[in-house]
């Protein structure tokens, strides 16, 4: 949600912000703009819509210079439109922003009274007008105006600035609102996160909240909420700056999908032991008798990654005998939730950046629990706020549809089950060695369901024109139909719902006709006969049937219009195999609608707004 790169240093940079903020489209924007300090003085560029046309602006009259910002905006203060695109001017102050100025309206008052004119309809210009404003009233120079406005802001920012008549400076700052710094050799950068500048550097600083920095070419100085000049720990990414690159698939989306077995492999590397029937997840740092002896287990997640919960209460309440809530992060926030101190509260994300699981894992401490993250991206906010991490290594996920961060979500709290089952008691070592032996051939049996594509090309041109799909699954799949709802609404703009198949009956039955094409997700497991009950009301109301099952079913195949097989796996892992069906099946009907399947609109990749 909106990115922001900047730089300083020996470089002309134009072409540096803008790939930069290629890197960060995955996002989500509507609006893009960059400004850079030349030698006959500030220029700006900026246009509606995808980069491409800030390109075409930018490229018709190209500028250049060693000083400049760069911010794609995703709209929440006026529409997305150039005026209010970032960056914005006021005096010798230019910004871009990340977050909303919760009380813009009260200081866009007070500045218009003391003789300031806004031209957009932006809290980020209103920031602009409040930092140079503090050099009438005697700021000494871009860091003391900047931190002289901030005590004044309260709400959400990342914030990059400059001064037009400071040419070797930047100024950043960051509260509740992604920042990362990175250090070049003679040249530092600033942006939203660190794909955007990995091809220019491998070492970075994670600022934290209420921090400001001045970066220049060869120095970068931290200060903290107090003003004290501070260090915070420098940190060297390993990421493959080729991973963050399509490498000849058509979308990032295809790309990501085709990288699960090998992104599960990352995860499980290192902590699943199968000879001793067991899972090592001494890096989460949380006491493990405190662990073992906690009472309530607590999910909070949104969207994708709330799916994830989902499969991982029907797997952690089997295995490791706890009970398990799953809650989305923003009703969990207001609905006075009963959490103790012997509460874990887990919280999955991959970005590490959504406000309201932020705010949800925060409320959960707050009331004594313990905080456990699920993530993928390392120093995001939520893993350090969190007592104990445990990292998903999908690497740079850009498309914005969750693909293989769910499904390493999916190992992660598949190892978990297993590590509480162990720490508990509730599984032995042999029950934890078949679990653990199943997980391990999940990487093979996903790739088994990329090999052909031929069944979801099918699919895609029989159904693509219908108005609506059901997905439907029980059990431990349910949060499969779920997720695979989401995926075709998210990229195809089909509208889509999820069903548990034992509830269709209580209701949406009501929608099912020969325009409705069913998605069941049945593989062989404890539910398997009662879902083929669940199908057969749908056949009687001339629906059409899409089954994914194991492979040998001849049962479901025998009432269904279409059969996508998947490899006879456990149940413990079969939510992880069957997610690979839900998203080729929704990516092929997405790709043959020609939707713009890796960022489609009004999505973005992080939000970190309320
Ligand atoms: O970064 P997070 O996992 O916290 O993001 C949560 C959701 O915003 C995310 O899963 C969203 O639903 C995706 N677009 C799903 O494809």
């Amino acid at each position: 949600m909106c990115g922001i790169v900047g730089y300083i240093g020996h470089q002309d940079c134009g072409e540096i912000l803008l790939n930069g903020l290629r890197r960060l489209e995955y996002r989500g924007y509507d609006s893009a703009g960059i400004a850079i300090n030349t030698p006959e003085g500030l220029r700006v560029s900026r246009a509606e819509g995808k980069l491409t046309n800030l390109e075409r602006a930018y490229l018709a009259e190209p500028f250049n210079g060693s000083q400049g910002l760069g911010h794609t905006r995703w709209a929440t203060h006026g529409g997305p439109t150039e005026i209010n695109a970032h960056p914005h001017q006021a005096g010798r102050v230019v910004l871009a922003h990340n977050g909303i100025i919760e009380n813009y309206s009260e200081l866009k008052e007070e500045l218009a009274k003391a003789g300031r004119e806004f031209l957009s309809a932006t809290d980020t210009e209103v920031a602009a007008h409040l930092i140079d404003h503090q050099f009438e009233l005697g700021a000494t120079d871009l860091h003391d105006a900047v931190r002289r406005a901030l005590g004044r802001m309260e709400g959400s920012y990342a914030l990059v600035v400059m001064d037009t008549q400071d040419p070797d400076c930047l100024v950043v700052a960051r509260f509740a609102s992604p920042m990362v710094l990175g250090k070049g050799q003679g040249e530092s950068f600033a942006a939203s996160d660190v794909p955007a500048v990995l091809e220019h550097t491998r070492e970075f600083v994670f600022l934290e909240d209420g921090d400001t920095a001045v970066l220049r070419a060869d120095s970068m100085q931290v200060f903290d909420d107090a003003g004290n000049e501070v260090e915070r720990t420098s940190r060297h990414i390993n990421w493959d700056p080729i991973s963050a690159e399509k490498q000849g698939y058509k979308h990032f989306m295809l790309k990501e999908i085709f990288e699960q077995p090998a992104r599960i492999v990352d995860t499980l590397r290192g902590r699943v032991n199968v000879e001793s029937g067991d899972v090592d997840l001494a890096e989460v740092d949380i006491d493990a008798e405190w662990l073992a002896g906690a009472r309530k287990l607590v999910f909070v997640a949104c969207g994708t990654s709330y799916y994830a919960a989902m499969v991982g209460k029907y797997l952690i309440e089997r295995v490791a005998k706890i009970p398990v809530e799953v809650d989305l992060a923003s009703e969990f926030r207001y609905r006075y939730p009963v959490i103790d101190e012997h509460t874990l509260c887990v919280a999955i994300s991959q970005s590490g950046e959504t406000a309201d699981t932020l705010a949800a894992m925060r409320l959960a401490r707050e009331h004594g629990a313990k905080a456990m993250a699920i993530c993928n991206v390392i120093e995001s906010t939520i893993a350090r706020e969190s007592d104990g991490v445990l990292y998903t290594h999908a690497g740079p996920e850009i498309g914005v549809a969750s693909t293989k961060a769910f499904t390493t979500q999916l190992a992660a709290v598949s190892m978990l089950a297993v590590w509480l089952g162990r720490r508990r008691e509730t599984i032995d070592a042999d029950t934890g060695r078949v679990l653990l032996e199943e997980l391990r051939g999940v990487p093979t049996a996903m790739e088994e369901m990329l090999v052909d594509h031929a069944i979801y090309e099918g699919i895609a041109h029989q159904f693509a024109n219908a108005h609506s799909f059901l997905f439907l699954g029980r059990g431990v799949v349910y949060p499969i139909a779920l997720e695979g709802a989401l995926k075709l609404k998210e990229i195809s703009y089909i509208h889509a719902e999820g069903y548990a198949s034992g509830e269709m009956k209580h209701g949406p039955i009501a929608l099912i006709d020969e325009e409705m094409p069913v998605v069941v997700v049945a593989p062989k497991n404890i539910v398997y006969e009662k879902t083929l009950s669940n199908v057969q009301e749908v056949l009687a109301r001339d629906g059409r049937v899409i089954s994914i099952v194991t492979e040998g079913d001849t049962h479901m195949p025998e009432i269904s219009d279409v059969v996508i097989e998947m490899p006879d796996v456990g149940e413990f892992v079969q939510p992880m195999v069957a997610s690979v069906a839900v998203q080729l099946l929704a990516y092929h009907i997405a790709d043959f609608k020609g939707t713009d399947v890796d960022q489609p609109r009004n999505l973005a990749k992080s939000v970190t707004v309320e």
